[in-house]
């Protein structure tokens, strides 16, 4: 079983002045904060021992809003990045958490909307042997890490940023990897921009031949929400799917249900005290109406 580690922290400078006092990861994506969305992503994975990282400030405010996760069947634990020193530092901050577990990594600002090609993700992963990464299909490649795949998914190549990309495929925020992500972490040094690069951890895994990756298919979504003009399609995405179909897209509690996280006496003492004014509240109660009848 993999463990999650849901990296948090980092400076938000794309999203200044919004995230000048506030944690980006808290700012909203239509009606709930960024974080319920990768926090979804592991619990659709079955992912429920989860390790949130951030940052000295941010930390307190994202502990209020999920607690020890106890009341979503979930075991959340919590440990600081002193300073943006690379998404790749989540190895070392989270080798105790770790233990010797496989581990899934998403950032906390990716945005990901899979329906049914969850299952073929973990197929997948259980046959894992180093690293699997996720393609998404883009219409700029150069902006982001570029996979290359042979005919049959074999995984080529791997570059950063390219002047002329191999593929249209992007790789996104959320990785899986086998225990000794470790050992390669701790032996990683600083890039040019100072920062421990999860890009060289997953180049080690293909120098070893043991980097794989996933294409997502269409009619997926995955939305990098850390500027301006993304926060806000991934808002309007959101807004645009709740309402068509009257369901909620990560809401966590209602997720923790249908999972079997919780019972259903647990959901309804969980969305007791949310407050009554709130769609929100109003949607959960709706299922807890559905499920008591059922
Ligand atoms: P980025 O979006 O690359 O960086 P950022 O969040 O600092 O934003 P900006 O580039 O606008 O300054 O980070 C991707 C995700 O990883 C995001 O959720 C923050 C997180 N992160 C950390 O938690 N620690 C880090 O050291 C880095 C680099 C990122």
């Amino acid at each position: 079983m993999y463990k999650g580690i849901l990296l948090a922290g980092g400076t938000g400078s794309r999203l200044f002045p919004l995230t000048k006092v506030f944690s980006k990861q808290l700012l909203p994506i239509y009606d709930k904060p960024m974080i319920y969305y990768p926090l979804s992503t592991f619990m659709l994975f079955g992912i429920r021992d989860i390790l949130i990282i951030s940052t000295p400030s941010d930390t307190p405010h994202i502990k209020d809003l999920l607690r020890n996760g106890r009341q979503l069947g979930l075991n959340i634990e919590y440990k600081i990045q002193e300073a943006p020193r690379g998404i790749a530092e989540a190895f070392i901050i989270g080798k105790d958490f770790i233990e010797n577990d496989d581990v899934c990594l998403i950032l906390g600002d990716n945005i990901f909307y899979m329906s049914d090609q969850v299952k073929d993700f973990q197929e997948k992963i259980a046959k894992n042997t180093g690293a699997v990464i996720c393609g998404y299909h883009v219409p700029d490649p150069e902006r982001f890490g570029v996979i290359e795949f042979d005919e049959n998914d074999k995984l080529l190549s791997l570059e950063e940023k390219p002047l002329n990309p191999k593929s249209n495929f992007a790789a996104v925020g959320l990785y899986f990897y086998k225990n000794d992500v470790i050992k390669k972490a701790a032996k990683l040094r600083p890039s040019a921009r100072g920062e421990l690069e999860i890009t060289d951890i997953n180049l080690e895994y293909l120098h070893e031949n043991r980097l794989q990756a996933m294409r997502m298919c269409r009619g997926t979504a995955w939305i990098d929400a850390g500027t301006p003009d993304s926060l806000m399609d991934a808002a309007q995405f959101v807004q645009m799917i709740e309402k068509r179909q009257g369901l909620k897209l990560s809401c966590i509690e209602e997720l923790a249900l249908n999972l079997g996280f919780i019972s259903l006496d647990q959901f309804e003492k969980l969305i007791l005290p949310f407050p009554d004014s709130s769609d929100y509240k109003k949607y959960l109660q709706k299922i807890l109406l559905e499920k008591s009848c059922a």
